[in-house]
């Protein structure tokens, strides 16, 4: 498996991922988003989590959209740095950002209302694939 943290806080990578038209005008720039968009739905006083938020485009836009709380993670220092410079000018203050892998973080609210994660959980390996699951099915 590729060591997914050095991946992305690689200096070249995370240059060259900054250039992709999902970093530089966030959701509107990813092709999958008005698919998720439909599935996730209206998210109004929700619990959200977002496993691997990246550089938070989604946690901001449960933010902006109403949600109770947004609770995220990823491995990458450098993506949640970015995605905390990015909340600077952002209005609101509900979005929890912690660094973590994964394979291993233990969720510490108790209950959430929805679980998003967007092209990241094929960076992990099966066995951590199924304890995510579980880890998460619990709540
Ligand atoms: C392609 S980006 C997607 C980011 C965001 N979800 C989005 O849709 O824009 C993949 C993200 O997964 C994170 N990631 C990869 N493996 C991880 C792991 N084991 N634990 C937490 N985050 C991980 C990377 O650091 C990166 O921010």
């Amino acid at each position: 498996m590729v060591d997914n943290q050095a991946l992305y806080d690689r200096p070249n990578f995370f240059q060259a991922y900054l250039t992709l038209p999902r970093s530089q005008n966030g959701l509107e720039g990813a092709p999958e988003w008005p698919t998720l968009r439909e599935m996730v739905g209206n998210i109004t006083d929700q619990r959200v989590l977002d496993l691997g938020c990246g550089l938070g485009w989604f946690s901001r836009y449960a933010s902006n959209s109403g949600a109770h709380s947004v609770d995220t993670s990823d491995i990458s220092a450098k993506m949640l740095g970015r995605a905390k410079e990015m909340n600077e000018t952002h209005q609101k203050i509900n979005i929890r950002y912690e660094l973590k892998d994964l394979a291993t973080v233990k969720l510490t609210t108790e209950e959430y209302d929805l679980a998003y994660s967007s092209l990241v959980l094929h960076y992990l390996a099966n066995d951590a694939f199924g304890r995510l699951l579980r880890e998460v099915l619990n709540r």
